[in-house]
């Protein structure tokens, strides 16, 4: 569903973004979700499109700026980056749910000149398994500074798997890492005094297999208590602004926010 929309984006007329392999890696089953899903929550195209634009940019930034050489997409699920960002001497690491991941590089084998060898998968359940030591036995180096990306995957984890990978993360990664994940708020994730609309869209992502579990307000507390102690939070309407030029509030753009944590505060340079 992410890469349908990802494959939407890229036919935009002033792309945020271009993705050469999304239409493909979709397939009709992922359109025909993301279709079912536009229906329940119009937004879900721009929300994604700026999501994907904003860490594609902070990959970039690290990699061509901050020397970092080793990029982690937690959660990877159809996720490209590393055949669309690549560099030399930059390790991508993609780790995923063994069932998500089999489902992918199965994707992945029938897609004319993907290259597949961009990324090295290492498997991992946060639910109940630490992905630096998983990391660590695929060749990752503990010792050196890493940006991972947690896209789209916070959501849908309980909080105890949140706060273990979170405090992993934290006491593993070298110091001068840098985490990036988006979170939605409590009222989505609770279903709480929710408008029709946003009953329909968790109903809907519920249906899917991977129903909503956690979300918060206030995401500083908990990384606190993870160990982080450098936390930037942004909104969705913040991103529209800056990479569309305007703010609708029709976009609903209610629930949804990006967080940079890392356990020093960043070199100057970052954003
Ligand atoms: C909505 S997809 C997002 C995929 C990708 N990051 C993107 O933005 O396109 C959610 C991802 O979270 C992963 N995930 C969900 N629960 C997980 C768990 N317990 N352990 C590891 N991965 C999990 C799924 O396998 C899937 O790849």
């Amino acid at each position: 569903m992410v890469c349908a929309y990802r494959a939407r984006a890229t036919r935009w007329p002033t792309p945020l973004f271009v993705d050469p392999w999304a239409e493909a890696l979709a397939g009709t089953d992922g359109h025909e979700i993301a279709e079912r899903l536009d229906q329940r929550f119009p937004p879900m195209e721009h929300w994604l499109a700026l999501r994907v634009a904003y860490l594609d940019r902070l990959v970039a930034l690290a990699v061509d700026r901050l020397s970092i050489r080793q990029v982690v997409i937690l959660g990877a699920g159809y996720d490209t980056r590393a055949a669309r960002i690549p560099r030399a001497g930059v390790r991508y690491f993609e780790v995923d749910h063994p069932a998500t991941q089999a489902a992918k590089r199965e994707r992945l084998a029938g897609l004319a000149g993907y290259p597949v060898d961009a990324a090295t998968y290492v498997t991992c359940n946060f639910e109940r398994e630490d992905p630096i030591e998983r990391l660590a036995a695929t060749g990752f180096d503990t010792a050196e500074p890493a940006l991972v990306i947690w896209e789209g995957v916070v959501p849908y984890l309980t909080e105890a798997a949140v706060r273990a990978t979170a405090t992993r993360l934290a006491a593993g990664l070298d110091p001068r890492s840098l985490v990036a994940f988006d979170f939605v708020g409590k009222k989505l994730a609770t279903g709480q005094s929710l408008s029709g609309a946003d009953q329909q869209t968790r109903a809907y992502v519920g249906e899917l297999g991977e129903p909503i579990q956690f979300g918060t307000d206030d995401v500083l507390p908990l990384l606190a208590a993870c160990g982080f102690r450098w936390v930037r939070s942004l909104d969705f309407n913040e991103l529209a602004l800056e990479l569309l030029g305007d703010y609708q509030r029709d976009r609903q753009f209610r629930f949804q926010h990006i967080a940079l944590a890392a356990v020093k505060p960043p070199v100057a340079g970052w954003p």
